[in-house]
């Protein structure tokens, strides 16, 4: 296991490429369950989500090949196989995007529940309203939730749940839609741009689908769907991560591959926080950050500020001239990252679905565990501004969602160095102390 250490203080400088987005490419390459033939998708990034997700496949009866750099080509070649087993489920919860999928095209779906998860509870229950609307039978067993349905049946469906619209529930659903007999109307639909892209990629093999991007998507269903070429979107939450490093470094840094469109309320935030960007067609450039303002930030579901960069955007938050709150709407439990950022000199106070964030001067290297793929991001955004080493274990968290994040840092100027756990390299040259070790050595390594 691999362990990252970041000499902070560099602030970062040059240009970043932005990788296709995961949270588009994952529903978008479930989906191609359901075409026969030979799809071709470009910019699918390289990161452990999307190695977990094409081992489902190749387990569902695809044939999923790597082309060129970011280029894969999925082909249904045996649709005998339905089950999306434990082992692969619980590695990636948005395995569950091949629930919608398979059940349209093979008429059975057997899928295991995702369970928990370190960021909060997260049911599946609005997935499982939704198809059972469109006329599938749902039982759960052993685990696991078995799906059938002859042929699924167009129906009106309100998709909004306690905490609001869902992402990738609407992505099951829509994928599930399109194969339908009739009229689909999703209400309370999400408007991501992720859920956007799987509804242009569909339209692009044939399906019929309006009101992608507001709450309403109406779907008429079609018999088949054709295979295409697409090219999946930027990421805007990869993108808003280099944003917010680029901004605590007080450095200059230009971001390639950028739909500003997908960041609009967080660039207006930032700009509230005194960070201020120059947005270009598909670049923005961040530079001349002199100091950070306090602010209260609430993330929403789309177009609000995507829960997503809420760790991240603390992180910046701890370096304010003043006292912020940061909320989360979405996630109300988000916040495991808060006391190892405290751990590094960071003054959090957690209240109920919100943290009370009091700037300081200086956050301080210490080691520190990553939770999530967010939270490790967050720890990453501290570990740049602040005094001395960090070390981050549990880096595997970023693999799933930064493609070559190391690499990308580096050529921006940034001391990073990719240390294996096994390594008897010394990574701190402030000595740790007895107790702090010992609490190091007995802490599982996984979740
Ligand atoms: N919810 C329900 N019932 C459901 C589904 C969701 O109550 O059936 C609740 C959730 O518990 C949560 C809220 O609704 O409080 C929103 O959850 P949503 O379903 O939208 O989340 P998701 O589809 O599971 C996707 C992203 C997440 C991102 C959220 C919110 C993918 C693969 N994952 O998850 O991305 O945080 O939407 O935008 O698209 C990440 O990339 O780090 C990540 C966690």
């Amino acid at each position: 296991m691999d362990k990252l250490v970041i000499q902070g203080g560099l602030p970062l400088q040059g240009s970043v490429q932005i990788s296709g987005a995961k949270n588009a490419a994952l529903p978008i390459m479930a989906a191609c369950l359901a075409i026969p033939g030979k799809t071709l998708l470009r910019s699918i990034p390289e990161l452990r989500d999307i190695t977990s997700m094409t081992g489902l496949l190749a387990q569902l009866g695809m044939s999923v090949s790597q082309g060129k750099a970011g280029e894969w080509l999925l082909e249904s070649t045996d649709s005998q196989h339905s089950v999306a087993d434990y082992e692969l489920v619980r590695k990636m919860r948005a395995s569950v995007c091949v629930l919608g999928p398979l059940l349209a095209s093979r008429g059975e779906a057997c899928v295991s529940l995702p369970g928990g998860c370190n960021i909060g509870h997260r049911p599946i229950d609005l997935h499982l309203k939704g198809l059972a609307a469109l006329g599938a039978e749902i039982e759960i067993q052993s685990g696991y939730v078995i799906a059938k349905a002859a042929k699924l049946k167009g129906a009106r469906i309100f998709l909004g749940g306690a905490m609001g619209s869902t992402v990738t529930g609407t992505c099951n659903i829509m994928s599930a839609a399109v194969l339908a007999s009739g009229t689909t109307v999703i209400e309370s639909a999400a408007c991501e741009p992720e859920v956007v892209d799987l509804g242009n990629f569909l339209q692009a093999c044939g399906a019929k689908i309006e009101g992608l991007g507001t709450p309403c998507i109406t779907i008429d269903g079609v018999d088949n769907l054709s295979p295409t070429e697409y090219e999946i979107i930027p990421d805007r939450i990869e993108a808003a991560t280099w944003i917010i490093a680029a901004a605590i470094t007080r450095g200059d840094v230009t971001l390639e591959n950028v739909v500003p469109e997908h960041l609009s309320a967080f660039l207006d935030k930032l700009t509230s926080l005194g960070v201020h960007c120059q947005v270009g067609t598909d670049s923005i450039r961040v530079s001349g950050v002199k100091k950070i303002l306090a602010g209260d930030i609430v993330s929403l579901a789309y177009p609000g500020i995507p829960t997503d960069t809420q760790a991240q955007l603390t992180a910046l938050l701890c370096l304010a001239d003043g006292t912020s709150i940061v909320t989360d709407r979405v996630f109300p439990e988000r916040f495991m990252y808060a006391s190892e950022l405290v751990r590094m000199g960071a003054k959090i106070r957690r209240e109920a679905n919100s943290v009370i964030i009091q700037g300081v001067n200086k956050l301080s290297g210490a080691n520190v565990m990553a939770s999530d793929l967010r939270a490790s991001a967050a720890l990453v955004i501290a570990a740049l501004a602040a005094e001395g080493e960090t070390t981050i274990r549990r880096i595997y968290h970023l693999d799933r969602g930064y493609e070559n994040l190391t690499g990308k840092l580096t050529a921006l100027g940034a001391n990073v160095q990719r240390v294996s756990e096994s390594s008897r390299k010394t990574t701190h040259s402030i000595p740790q102390p007895h107790w702090q070790q010992a609490l190091l050595a007995k802490t599982p390594l996984d979740n």
